[in-house]
């Protein structure tokens, strides 16, 4: 992740020890007692890994609990972004006075088949694919964007956005992409100066993709 972001944002990835890590009292109570080990061990790692992340910083200490709509709540001042999928737990921060809002993504680099690609990807990202290398799952890389785009919009802006609600635009050569979000969800946006467009960085291994991207102060 951190090839992926500016200096100003403080990456940490998760360490073998990090996902039975410990958490904080107020993290702790935001993991049901229901919570499968799986669960446990991601929202382990997330917090273990949000935490030091914020020392990176300078951040004094502090909790990062989840809000009712799961998303995290970090101390004021502070920007950050959490992901976790099998074997890879990343968290990034920076300060809010640098960042306006950061996002980062992982996922399994594999084939989506075709009834998810239509629910993740528009016909125009479909007709694109075609013209790009081979070799890489374009529709996992265009997952994984508009997650990353989600992190990046939702702490802003507090509504929904649906996967066809951004048009993402990949440059294989540059490892960047850059997603348009459609004019409705910006006109409904209950704030003042919405993010119109979202440019990030990818990067792709045999076994992950990695996307990340931030939006800076206006
Ligand atoms: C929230 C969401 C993006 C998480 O992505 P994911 O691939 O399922 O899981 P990841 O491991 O990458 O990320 C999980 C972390 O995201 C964070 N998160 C959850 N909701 C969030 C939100 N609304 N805003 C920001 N971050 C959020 C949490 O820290 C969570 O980890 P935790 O529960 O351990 O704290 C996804 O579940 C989702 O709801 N997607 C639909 C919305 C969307 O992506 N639209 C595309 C718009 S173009």
């Amino acid at each position: 992740m951190r090839d992926l972001l500016p200096p100003s944002v403080a990456v940490a990835v998760a360490g073998p020890a990090d996902w039975t890590g410990e958490l904080l009292p107020a993290e702790r109570a935001c993991l049901s007692d229901r919570a499968v080990e799986s669960r446990r061990r991601d929202f382990t790692a997330g917090r273990v890994c949000a935490r030091r992340a914020m020392a990176a910083l300078g951040v004094p200490p502090a909790p990062v609990p989840a809000a009712a709509d799961r998303s995290p709540v970090w101390p004021a001042g502070v920007v950050g972004a959490i992901t976790h999928t099998r074997d890879y737990c990343a968290a990034v921060a920076a300060r809010g006075a640098e960042v306006r809002s950061v996002g980062i993504d992982a996922e399994r680099h594999k084939e989506l088949n075709s009834g998810v690609r239509r629910l993740i990807c528009l016909p125009e990202e479909e007709d694109r694919f075609a013209r790009l290398p081979a070799g890489t799952s374009w529709p996992a890389v265009v997952f994984s964007a508009k997650e990353t785009v989600y992190k990046v919009w939702h702490p802003i802006v507090g509504t929904w956005l649906d996967f066809h609600d951004a048009l993402v635009e990949l440059d294989p050569d540059a490892g960047t992409f850059t997603a348009r979000i459609t004019p409705a969800r910006i006109d409904a946006a209950p704030v003042a100066d919405p993010p119109t467009l979202v440019t990030g960085r990818f990067s792709v291994d045999d076994a992950l993709v990695r996307t990340a991207a931030v939006l800076l102060p206006r």
